[in-house]
């Protein structure tokens, strides 16, 4: 049982209901621009660090015929994308360790995961499971990742902040 993230950093309902809007069915063009992900496939999806599942909950809208898992180590989290999300594999589960062959996922997406594990440990788990050839889609909010997407366009004040903030702090 860890329940870090939600009782420290986001609680649940916080976490959902921002990314809800976050990953809200208005930005899904621009979205599915930035993944370029072919519809036609039947596309084996692993999100890493889903939270309590918003993220996972839109690709599976947006991609119908993907199977969709979502792994992540905070037992609130999964708990709730369990029992208020149908039709995706939710596990409680770490990014350094992941519980899948190798080869397995044609896609592997995070949201805002990637600044929170140690690097060699994120990406060589994605890169082990993946098969060849596979995607690999990281979205950060990490200063210095950027993307032109409108979707992501930050607000005057979101730029007046992380330009305060020194890189590599
Ligand atoms: C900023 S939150 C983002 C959650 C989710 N991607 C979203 O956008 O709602 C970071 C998430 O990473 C998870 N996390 C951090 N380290 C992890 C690890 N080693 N394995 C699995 N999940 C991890 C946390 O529990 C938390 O849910």
């Amino acid at each position: 049982m860890n329940s870090i993230w939600s009782d420290h950093v986001q609680g649940v309902m916080t976490l959902y209901l921002s990314r809800k809007l976050r990953f809200d069915d208005i930005f899904f063009a621009q979205y599915e621009k930035l993944f370029n992900l072919d519809h036609n496939r039947d596309l084996i999806i692993l999100e890493i660090g889903c939270g309590p599942g918003a993220l996972a909950e839109s690709l599976h809208r947006w991609y119908p015929k993907a199977q969709i898992t979502a792994i992540d180590r905070d037992s609130n989290f999964i708990s709730f994308a369990q029992e208020n999300i149908a039709g995706i594999d939710f596990l409680e589960g770490n990014a350094t360790h992941l519980p899948f062959e190798n080869d397995f996922f044609d896609v592997t997406i995070s949201n805002t995961v990637q600044e929170h594990i140690e690097p060699s440990a994120f990406w060589g788990e994605q890169i082990r499971v993946l098969k060849p050839g596979g995607v690999c889609l990281c979205l950060s909010a990490r200063k210095g990742i950027h993307c032109s997407a409108p979707c992501l366009k930050m607000t005057n004040e979101e730029k007046e902040l992380w330009d305060s903030i020194p890189i590599g702090r």
